[in-house]
């Protein structure tokens, strides 16, 4: 979705404005512009397309200045084109960039236009620029003119603004879309995403609901909450700038596949004691809090959906907790029943996903819970002070670091083994055998996911014999029905093969009647107690012509032959082998990419994070 970039610095910016667009191109978008002010002239660079097309256009025609705002737009409002890219201006003064939607942009508009101004794009957010633009004239005070202009406005927005006579300020503003307060060392930032800015800074201030920020040079970072000043804390950022490089790799999503033992042991660093997990980890008070939860309801999107519903057949079967799963745009407008001692647990990457916020927001509200409402809400999220962890009342992060390919891959992972950190949490049988056993095993997934990965050969090998396909489906048991459904999301997004999945159960109802020789089958098949229902799935299979390719643990006797082949995946306890199968699934998809020549690390029509519904 769209990217905002701004800095106020003492020297010229137009570096590092492109720098920060760069770093933001894997969340999606159509057309990149950029704005910067010096001496009281506005100077604009706009481009459709990607910001290579922009940094053509500044190669011609540098923009010198030292304060100055940049944007990747994905478009709403208006189709993808060099006019209806941000920046926008009004009045050849005030420059604006704008993440989200304006949603009462055309009664505004239409009173705008009545008092004789003439638009030049079709978005929502020249209206914005207009409407600064006026206030401005009338208060000659940019934080004053914005936030009465922000009265004004419904939707959602990040934006950043300048205006040719405030020459060294610009004011920021968050409600909806996130934006990031970047501190420097005599010159500050702005970003809708602290990796844009880690090329200058690594403290950040991660702005509020609500919140307005002022950066100017007499103040510095100035933040303000419903028009009052307000502190806020400044946050340093652990992962270092190589998050942001693909180093060695020749994508993203191949160096997120293989950092995932090393995220994993991140995750679980500091939450395991010897035998049991520490619930202190999900927050103050979440052990007492724990106690009381009789059910779980997990909402979430996508990828994280999935994770979600890996964590009902743990939650029910380790811990006995009724539980359900639901993806967040039907939640959010259904009617919910909400049992008493219920827990309310959002997953999300990013945390600012629209829909799970929006979903988070309803449950919380009184029309959704009537007098007796969720015990609690939980966020277990990838991104320190989203907007998910603030609104929840604990939280666990996962420490997968920025994930920059479309695809999710080690986000996904290191949810599952946060949800299984809280499974464990709420069996309410501290350190007995069972939790002391997966504990252990816990301990050992790092090493065991570094010899998945050595399957990495012989899957880019597999892979050939997909390429010329048009579909897919992909078959699991139990835990493994949900690894076949991210294994099938994976493939869609990236390689764009029609791909689908299926409890293997359920073949002979329906689905069987697509098997031919073109319809490539994938199974999932550890050792556990549904594997000899998969074995005669598998047989249904083959029966009918179908090619199969079957992920098994190495113990399990399959024997490859015409139309069967067979990878051996490393032996694993039952209840960690979907983390440990996703693996497979993922170098699948993703060899499978490489050699369609797709856009590995940003598929078509897809973005990062979805902060519109
Ligand atoms: C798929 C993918 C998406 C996300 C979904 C939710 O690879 O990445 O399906 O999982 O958009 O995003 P988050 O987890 O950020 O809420």
């Amino acid at each position: 979705m769209c990217g905002i970039v701004a800095a106020l610095a003492a020297r010229n910016v137009q570096g590092i404005l492109l720098e920060g667009l760069k770093r933001l191109e894997y969340r999606g978008y159509d057309s990149a512009g950029m704005a910067v002010l010096e001496n009281g002239v506005l100077e604009r660079q706009r481009a459709n397309g990607k910001v290579a097309a922009l940094e053509e256009k500044l190669d011609q025609h540098a923009l010198e200045g030292s304060i100055g705002i940049a944007h990747t737009r994905w478009a709403t409002h208006g189709k993808p084109s060099e006019v209806n890219a941000h920046p926008h201006l009004a009045g050849g003064r005030v420059a604006i960039v704008h993440n989200g939607i304006i949603e009462n942009f055309e009664p505004l508009k239409r009173e705008l236009e009545a008092d004789g101004v003439v638009f030049e794009s079709e978005t929502d957010t020249e209206v914005v620029a207009h409407l600064i633009d006026r206030a401005f004239a009338a208060s000659h005070d940019l934080l004053a003119a914005v936030q009465s202009v922000l009265a004004r406005i419904d939707g959602a927005y990040a934006l950043a603004v300048m205006h040719a006579d405030a020459p060294r300020e610009i004011v920021g503003a968050r409600k909806g879309s996130p934006l990031v307060v970047g501190a420097g060392i005599g010159e500050n930032f702005l970003a809708s995403d602290t990796l844009a800015l880690l090329q200058v800074t690594d403290r950040f201030v991660y702005l509020q609901e609500g919140d307005v920020v002022r950066l100017s040079d007499a103040q510095g970072i100035e933040i303000f909450a419903g028009g009052e000043p307000a502190e806020r804390e400044v946050h340093t950022f652990e992962h270092g700038d190589g998050a942001a490089s693909r180093g060695e790799y020749r994508h993203f999503m191949l160096k997120e596949i293989h950092e995932q033992p090393s995220v994993i042991a991140a995750t679980l660093a500091g939450r395991l004691s010897g035998s049991h997990v520490l619930e202190s980890s999900f927050g103050v008070g979440a052990r007492a809090l724990f106690e009381r939860v009789r059910q779980v309801h997990i909402i979430a999107c996508g990828t994280s959906y999935h994770a979600g519903m890996v964590a009902r057949y743990w939650l029910e079967k380790l811990a006995g907790i009724p539980t359900t799963v639901e993806v967040a745009s039907e939640y959010r407008y259904r009617e919910v029943v909400v049992p008493e001692d219920t827990l309310f647990v959002t997953l999300s990457q990013s945390g600012e996903t629209a829909d799970t916020l929006a979903a988070l927001r309803y449950a919380t509200s009184r029309e959704a819970n009537g007098a007796r409402g969720y015990l609690a809400t939980l966020a277990i999220c990838n991104v320190p002070g989203s907007s998910l962890t603030r609104e929840s009342d604990l939280s666990l992060m996962t420490q997968a670091g920025p994930e920059i390919g479309v695809a999710s891959t080690k986000a996904f992972t290191t949810q599952l083994v946060a949800l299984m950190l809280l499974t464990l949490s709420l069996r309410g049988t501290r350190g007995d055998e069972r939790e002391t056993a997966l504990v252990q095993a816990l301990r050992g997934l790092p090493a065991l996911l570094e010899q998945a990965l050595e399957m990495d050969g012989p899957i880019a090998e597999l892979s050939e014999a997909f390429a010329e396909k048009h579909h897919a489906l992909f078959l699991g048991r139990g835990t493994q029905f949900p690894i076949a459904l991210e294994g099938a999301l994976k493939l869609k997004e990236i390689s764009y093969i029609h791909a689908e999945a299926y409890p293997a159960g359920e073949l002979k109802h329906g689905p069987l009647a697509l098997v031919d020789a073109d319809m490539p089958v994938i199974a999932v098949a550890p050792n556990d107690e549904l594997l000899e229902k998969l074995k005669s799935n598998l047989q249904e299979v083959r029966a009918r012509g179908g090619e199969l390719f079957v992920f098994a643990d190495e113990s399990v006797a399959l024997t490859a032959a015409d139309n069967l082949r067979v990878l051996h995946v490393p032996a694993v306890d039952e209840y960690l082998a979907p983390i440990v199968y996703t693996l497979p699934l993922q170098l699948l998809s993703y060899h499978v990419a490489v050699l369609k020549g797709t856009d590995v690390d940003q598929p078509r029509n897809l973005a990062k994070s979805v902060t519109v519904e």
